[in-house]
C-alpha cells in the first residue's frame, strides 16, 4: 500500500520516539540524548541512544538505528506498511483505504475466503479433540507428553473418523464446496461425492507470520500411510515461503532461529522454552525459507535427526543457508533420532548444552565427508585430506581460509603445511590462487579504501545534521553529488534541500526507504561517531579534513569515470578547483 509521504511524515510527527521506545526499552537521559541496554543486541552498558531532537535512535554497539518506523519494524519485524498502520492506530490518524484494481480486489477477497475456511476448519478440528470424539486424539498428544498449554498454544485439533463432519460443518457455514476442495479440506469422486481429506488424524494449524492459518499437517495416529498428510500449495499457502512455528520464533529473540525437520520437533521445542523453533513444512528447505530466515537472524541451528536422511538433509540445508548468506551450526542429536526425543530423554538443560555445542557446518561438512574414506588406508587417507583441501579452497577470503585450514590441520593432525601445500596445488589447477574478489552480501567488509571514503561522508553528514547552520560552510565546497554511494547521494540530496529551505528534518530523511536495510545505513549517516576533539582549533582542522576527504574522493571516483560518463568531466573539473580552494580556505567554524 502506497500512502502520500506527508501522511507518513505526520503520522511519525505525532509518534515521539523518546515515547515510543519508552515501551519497549528502559531509557535515561544523558545530555541531550536517552539511553538504554540495546535491544537489538546483547548488552550490559547502555549504548543505546534515542534522540528526541532528531527523532532517531542508534546503537554505538550494534549499529542499529533509525526512525521511529524502523525501530518497529526491527522491534516487533514489522514491514514498513504494517509500522505506519501500527503508529497511524497509536495516535489516532486516519489512513485512507487502499484503491485496487478490480482484478485484484477479485484475488484479496478470494485469499480472504480461503484464510476464512482454514480458520473455521482449525476452529472445528480445534473443538473436535476436545470434544467425546476427539479423546483418542487427545490421550494421543498428550501420550507425546504435550501439556494442555501447549496444544492450545499451537492450536492443536483433531478429526474425526466419520470422514464427513468437517464438509457437513463447513457447508453450514455457507462455503461452497469448489472452496473447500481448493482449500485442500475436502475431496470429490463419483463414489463417495464431497468428503474430508483429512480423517482420524491429530491436527496441525499451520499459521503464516501473522498467525493466520494458511494450512494443515494432519498425522496419523498410530502406524498409518502416510504418516503425515498435508494441505496442498494454494493461493494463501506457499510452502517455499512459510515456516512451521515463524509466527512465534520471530520475536524470540534467543540470537539465533533452531531450524528442524518436524512439527513434533518444533512443538517440543517449544514446549521446553526454545521457542525460536522453526520447521519446514513437510517438504525441503528451501532458499525462499532461507531469505525468510534471514529477516530475523544471521545464525541458524540445525536440529535435523540423526540418521541418514536427516544427514543429508542437514549437508543440503546447509548449502542453501550458505548461498543466503547465514552462518548455519550443526546441532548433535545423537544418541537420539531426533529433538522431540532428545528433549522427553535428556530435558531442556541437555539440549541446551548441545546448542552451546553446536559444530561449525565446515566441520560437520568435513566429519560426513571423512565417512567415505578409509583413513587406515595411505591411499584412501590422501583422498581425504584433498577432499578438506578442495573444501577450504571455497573460503573467498584469505584470513577465513587460513583460521579454517589451520583449524582442520589441527583437528585431523594434518602438517599444518603440508595442507597449506595440498590446498596450494590445488588451487593452482583449479585457477583459484588468487580467489576471486566477489564481494557477497553479509560478508566482512572492514576498512577497505571504500570503507573509508564512506566513512568520511558519513562523518560529514553526522555533522551538518548536528549542526545544520554549518551547511552555508559546507556548500561552497560540496553538493550531493559528491557523495559517491548511490544511499549516501539520495541523503544528501534531501538533507540540503531540507536545509535550504528551512525545513530540517532528519528523521523524515529515513521514510524515504521503505527497506529496513537501507533505513538503517540512512540512520548511520546521521550518527557517525565523529573522534572527539576539543579545542576550537582542533574541531576546525577536523572539519576541514573532513571536507578535503569527501572532495577527493569525489574527485576520484569522477577521474576513474572519464571516458564513460558524461557527467564526469565537468565534476572533476570543477573538482579540481574545489579541492585547490579547499586546500587554501581555512573554515572558520564561529
Ligand atoms: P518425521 O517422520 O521425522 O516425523 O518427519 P516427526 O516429526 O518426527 O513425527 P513424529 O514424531 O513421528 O510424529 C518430519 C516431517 O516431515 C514431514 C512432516 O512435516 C514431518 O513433521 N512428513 C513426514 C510429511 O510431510 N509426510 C510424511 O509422511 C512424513
Ligand atoms: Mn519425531
Amino acid at each position: 500500500m502506497y500512502y502520500p509521504e506527508e501522511l507518513i511524515e505526520e503520522i511519525r510527527m505525532k509518534n515521539d520516539i523518546v515515547d515510543v521506545v519508552s515501551g519497549y526499552v528502559k531509557l535515561q537521559k544523558k545530555g541531550a540524548s536517552y539511553f538504554g541496554l540495546c535491544p537489538f543486541h546483547n548488552e550490559k552498558s547502555p549504548s543505546f541512544s534515542v534522540s528526541g531532537a532528531k527523532q532517531m535512535y542508534y546503537c554505538f554497539g550494534c549499529g542499529a538505528g533509525g526512525n521511529v518506523f524502523t525501530f518497529l519494524m526491527n522491534y516487533e519485524n514489522y514491514t514498513f506498511g504494517e509500522a505506519v498502520k501500527f503508529l497511524a492506530k497509536r495516535a489516532g490518524v486516519a489512513l485512507p483505504e487502499a484503491e485496487y484494481s478490480a482484478e485484484m480486489k477479485q484475488k484479496e477477497t478470494h485469499r480472504a475466503r480461503l484464510l476464512e475456511a482454514n480458520k473455521e476448519a482449525a476452529k472445528y478440528f480445534y473443538y473436535q479433540l476436545r470434544s467425546e470424539q476427539g479423546t483418542a486424539g487427545y490421550r494421543y498428544l498428550a501420550g507425546r507428553q504435550l501439556t494442555e498449554e501447549t496444544m492450545k498454544k499451537f492450536g492443536l485439533g483433531f478429526a474425526g473418523k466419520n470422514g464427513r463432519d468437517l464438509v457437513r460443518y463447513m457447508k453450514q457455514k455457507g462455503f461452497e464446496d469448489a472452496l473447500l476442495q481448493e482449500a485442500g479440506l475436502a475431496g470429490f469422486d463419483e463414489r463417495s461425492g464431497m468428503h474430508d481429506k483429512f480423517w482420524n488424524r491429530v491436527m496441525f494449524p499451520i499459521q503464516d507470520i501473522n498467525h493466520r492459518v494458511i494450512g494443515f499437517g494432519g498425522r496419523v495416529m498410530g502406524d498409518g500411510t502416510p504418516k503425515y498428510l498435508n494441505s496442498p500449495e494454494t493461493p494463501v499457502f506457499d510452502k517455499s515461503r512459510n515456516l512451521y512455528g515463524l509466527n512465534f520464533a520471530r520475536t524470540a529473540r534467543a540470537g539465533n532461529i533452531i531450524l528442524c525437520e518436524g512439527y513434533m520437533d518444533v512443538i517440543s521445542l517449544h514446549q521446553a522454552g526454545f521457542t525460536q523453533a522453526v520447521a519446514s513444512l513437510g517438504t525441503a528447505f528451501t532458499s525462499g525459507q532461507a531469505s525468510l530466515l534471514k529477516r530475523y537472524t544471521d545464525k541458524v541451528l540445525l536440529s535435523y535427526d540423526s540418521d541418514g536422511a536427516g544427514v543429508k538433509a542437514a549437508l543440503r540445508a546447509i548449502g542453501i543457508l550458505k548461498e543466503a548468506g547465514l552462518t548455519g551450526k550443526v546441532i548433535d542429536m545423537r544418541p537420539y533420532k531426533d529433538p522431540d526425543e532428545f528433549i522427553k530423554n535428556l530435558g531442556r538443560e541437555a539440549y541446551q548444552e548441545r546448542i552451546d555445542n553446536a559444530e561449525n557446518s565446515f566441520f560437520f561438512e568435513i566429519r560426513m565427508a571423512e565417512r567415505d574414506y578409509d583413513l587406515e588406508d595411505p591411499e584412501s587417507k590422501t583422498a581425504f585430506y584433498k577432499e578438506i583441501a578442495r573444501r577450504l579452497c571455497n573460503f573467498e577470503i584469505e584470513v577465513e581460509r587460513e583460521n579454517y585450514l589451520e583449524a582442520v590441520a589441527d583437528k585431523y593432525h594434518i602438517g599444518f603445511e603440508n595442507l597449506r601445500k595440498l590446498v596450494n596445488t590445488y588451487a593452482a589447477q583449479t585457477g583459484l590462487a588468487k580467489p576471486a574478489e566477489r564481494p557477497k552480501s553479509g560478508q566482512a567488509k572492514k576498512a577497505g579504501p571504500e570503507e573509508n571514503s564512506k566513512r568520511v561522508q558519513r562523518m560529514l553528514l553526522t555533522w551538518v545534521t548536528d549542526e545544520p547552520e554549518l551547511y552555508k560552510k559546507v556548500r561552497n565546497f560540496i553538493d550531493a553529488s559528491d557523495f559517491t554511494d548511490g544511499l549516501y547521494r539520495k541523503v544528501a540530496e534531501r538533507l540540503f534541500a531540507d536545509i535550504e529551505a528551512g525545513n530540517y528534518n532528519p528523521a523524515g530523511i529515513i521514510s524515504m526507504f521503505e527497506e529496513e536495510e537501507e533505513q538503517r545505513e540512512a540512520a548511520a549517516l546521521f550518527n557517525t561517531k565523529v573522534e572527539a576533539v576539543e579545542t576550537k582549533q582542533e574541531r576546525e582542522k577536523a572539519f576541514h579534513d573532513i571536507l578535503y576527504a569527501v572532495k577527493k574522493n569525489s574527485y576520484e571516483y569522477y577521474s576513474g569515470r572519464l571516458g564513460s560518463d558524461v557527467q564526469a568531466l565537468n565534476q572533476v573539473i570543477a573538482g579540481k578547483k574545489a579541492l585547490e580552494e579547499l586546500g587554501k580556505t581555512h573554515i572558520s567554524l564561529d
